[in-house]
């Protein structure tokens, strides 16, 4: 089909050219610009998929990164953001919470616990009893409803939220069910 077109083209084209109408070079110049057009119009339609998802992709985004956050704000003027490493020091004081799509149930009741730096410290208890609630409020996933979680001496919530990003990334969730902990390498922090 495109071969048939190409020779109409230059048929046509030639005969132009006898008339005098247009130049030899006019007329190559017009049929090699028609090929490369339509070349490049093909490889644009093949990106239109690709342009859509990434459309739809960065909405998305900022839809998310434009939401309010119901979050609880720093007490102080400027969020703390450490030089150094955080020791990784934790304290819970007297928390409660409450996951806000069940507000009346209380999954942690005031809770309380340290773990200083460099000790090996182990929650255990049934399954639903809270244990992976606790690590979300250390990744600020969640607010206590009550209490106060500290890390290194500070208020959580004191923290600069992406410094604490870096810091939670520091933390990792392992699940045992009833195995051998010594096999498992992971630590929880
Ligand atoms: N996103 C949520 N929304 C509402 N309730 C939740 C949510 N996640 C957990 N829960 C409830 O909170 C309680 C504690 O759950 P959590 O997952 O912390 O327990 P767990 O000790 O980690 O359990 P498991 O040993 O099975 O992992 C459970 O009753 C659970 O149903
Ligand atoms: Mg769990």
């Amino acid at each position: 089909m495109l071969g048939v077109m190409y020779g109409i083209g230059l048929w046509y084209g030639s005969t132009l050219v006898e008339k005098n109408s247009i130049r030899v070079g006019d007329m190559f110049g017009c049929y090699f610009s028609f090929i490369i057009a339509g070349m490049a119009l093909g490889e644009a339609g093949s990106v239109a998929t690709d342009l859509t998802n990434g459309t739809s992709s960065a909405n998305q985004f900022y839809h998310i990164q434009q939401r309010n956050v119901e979050m609880k704000q720093a007490d102080i003027d400027d969020p703390i953001v450490k030089k150094q490493p955080l020791k990784g020091e934790i304290e819970f004081r007297n928390v409660s919470f409450v996951y806000p799509t069940s507000p009346d149930k209380l999954v942690i009741t005031n809770l309380s616990f340290k773990v200083r730096h460099g000790q090996t410290f182990a929650i255990v208890g049934p399954s639903g009893s809270g244990k992976s609630t606790i690590v979300s409020l250390l990744e600020r996933y969640y607010d206590p409803k009550f209490g106060e979680i500290f890390v290194d001496g500070e208020l959580i919530h004191n923290y600069d939220i992406h410094f604490l990003v870096l810091f939670s990334k520091k933390i990792f969730l392992t699940e045992e069910e009833g195995g051998d902990l010594k096999k498992n390498k992971h630590k929880i922090m």
